[in-house]
């Protein structure tokens, strides 16, 4: 019983790692405070992930989207990276998310849901943005006897300038997030789509079993690795 607890965990650790690049840690959430008076629609559209958990993977981008029909929110989470075009293989790597705010009084605290989570909804938290040069998500899911956690550091650019991601991380740490776990995320040899190219890609966190998770998964660790 003990064994098949711990194969399970070290499958979804191992594909939340692959897939998510989140890092876990035995115990609960550290509590990260969202930004006061966080504004989404100053926050929507084009950020650049300038550093990110334990991933070496370049070319991260996020696209924060609403509906203007039903006021949804999504993320998707592109890498566009032009050296596979000419290995022949499936050059884009998209994970959409659908988040939204339970209490409208802390609008910087949202949740996430993304297809291939198999552990359902995870904290997403806006703790640090001035709208126009960087932002900062967090993001965190207990699961099982701990969590995963992960953290980016965001531009409106493909560079942020250090003393930003200084600030950035040292916020992160008042919280006991450890920012060591960052990894640089590289902008030089990328084809990003325009955010406008992603406001029709479908959020469907439900269409996917775990069958296509690990085929997803090995697909992934194929590509990547
Ligand atoms: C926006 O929401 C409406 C209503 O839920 C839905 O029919 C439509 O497909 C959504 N548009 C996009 C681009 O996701």
């Amino acid at each position: 019983m003990a064994g098949k607890i711990s194969i399970v965990a070290a499958l979804m650790v191992c594909i939340a790692g692959v897939v998510h690049s989140h890092t876990y840690y035995l115990g609960s959430c550290p509590r990260v405070e969202p930004v006061n008076d966080f504004d989404m629609s100053k926050f929507l559209g084009r950020w650049y992930v300038i550093q990110k958990f334990s991933t070496a993977s370049s070319c991260w981008t996020y696209d924060f989207i609403r509906n203007k029909t039903d006021d949804s929110l999504k993320i998707v989470q592109s890498r566009d990276h032009v050296a596979l075009d000419t290995i022949g293989l499936d050059n884009n790597y998209r994970y959409t998310g659908a988040l939204d705010v339970p209490d409208l009084n802390r609008p910087g605290f949202m949740r996430v849901r993304f297809p291939m989570s198999l552990a359902g909804k995870a904290d997403y938290v806006v703790f640090a943005t001035d709208y126009e040069n960087y932002g900062a998500v967090y993001s965190c899911q207990s699961i099982l006897f701990g969590h995963r956690r992960s953290a980016s550091i965001l531009s409106r650019r493909p560079t942020l300038d250090q003393p930003f991601i200084n600030k950035i991380r040292s916020k992160l740490e008042t919280f006991g997030v450890d920012p060591h776990d960052f990894s640089i995320i590289d902008h030089t040899d990328c084809k990003t789509l325009p955010s406008t190219s992603l406001l029709n890609v479908e959020v469907n966190p439900n269409t996917f079993s775990t069958g296509n998770v690990i085929n997803v998964a090995k697909d992934v660790g194929k590509t990547v690795g």
